[in-house]
């Protein structure tokens, strides 16, 4: 992966707990690259740890905005940018990558938010609004204190900003509100994976159909694989069972081999090993779909095998 160096131009306290970051390039330079609304930076924050996060605003802007919240269980990385993070200190970020990106087209627009949610369904908000697409925004936050971007939202007509419900009264919301599929329509969803479940189950009640319905998780997959399988490390020449739920990598590490990682969700790409042998069950959202047919790579943070022995060059 290639690392930009880029300067914190501002910082702001977006909402409770959630922490807006402005990021220019170090040198003052213009971007060197371009994104489209729903990608996402990888940053390596002073803790050591890399974390991902979706860019707020467009491209043309000519500057990173981030939304950060801090993590009620942050291993750091969170942690780090809300408490150490200052205007001046320089962090090293990638290119944006797009895995949840708004589709071509000039049909409606449904964008569907929960807490944290809302980053890249904000930038998906503002092109459409610049194209002159139709678009409606329903977000759903704990409270009004907690509620991002709410200023910019104030008074407009198109956003639905939901605040104070239980999960299940949220459930209800939805029910009560979520419109029928109308042709062209596309309905985006971010939050919680419960959260995103609802809302897909609910507008597959009211006939959307799956092309039409886009989800980002934001949360590493629960387990790794989903049965106890045999792990040969070819390298070390060591073997080790992996039990079921436990990650590929916990297990090597019972055996002392260490593979390098980092964002521990399968996005960034630093687990990534060679396959020797196995039938793999990826589960990461990094590996290009060639390579996944190659069954040459495993993101072993996250993914397993489908069959009972996977052999990796580690
Ligand atoms: S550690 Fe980031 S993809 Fe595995």
């Amino acid at each position: 992966m290639t690392w930009v160096e880029m300067k914190t131009r501002g910082l702001r306290e977006e909402a409770q707990g959630i922490l807006a970051v402005e990021l220019c390039m170090a040198d003052a330079s213009p971007l060197p690259f371009r994104w489209e609304p729903g990608a996402h930076v990888d940053v390596q924050t002073g803790s050591g740890v890399v974390r991902q996060y979706s860019l707020t605003n467009l491209a043309d802007e000519g500057c990173l905005r981030l939304a950060i919240k801090h993590a009620d269980d942050s291993r750091g990385g969170s942690r780090w940018l809300h408490q150490q993070l200052r205007v001046g200190d320089r962090l090293k970020v990638s290119a944006p990558r797009n895995l949840f990106p708004l589709q071509p087209g000039v049909g409606p627009v449904l964008l569907v938010a929960a807490g944290i949610g809302v980053t890249p369904l904000l930038a998906m908000y503002q092109q459409c609004r610049a194209q002159q697409r139709p678009v409606q925004l329903l977000y759903f936050s704990r409270s009004a204190a907690h509620s991002a971007f709410i200023e910019q939202f104030q008074g407009d007509p198109a956003v639905s900003v939901v605040t104070g419900l239980a999960a299940a009264e949220v459930g209800a919301y939805l029910d009560q509100h979520l419109p029928a599929w109308q042709a062209d329509s596309q309905l985006y969803t971010c939050g919680p994976g419960g959260f995103m479940a609802s809302v897909q189950h609910l507008a597959a009640e009211r006939g959307w159909p799956s092309q039409a319905l886009f989800q980002e998780h934001f949360q590493a997959p629960v387990a790794s694989g989903s049965q106890q399988a045999e792990l040969v490390l070819a390298r070390s020449g060591k073997t080790v069972t992996v039990n079921a739920g436990e990650s590929l990598v916990d297990a090597a590490q019972r055996v002392g081999v260490t593979i390098s990682t980092s964002c521990g969700m399968g996005m960034c790409g630093a687990c990534m090993t060679g396959v020797v042998s196995g039938e793999i069950e990826h589960r990461d959202q990094y590996l290009s779909d060639a390579e996944r047919v190659s069954g040459k790579w495993i993101m072993p943070c996250v993914s397993g095998c489908t069959a009972g022995r996977l052999e990796l060059d580690a």
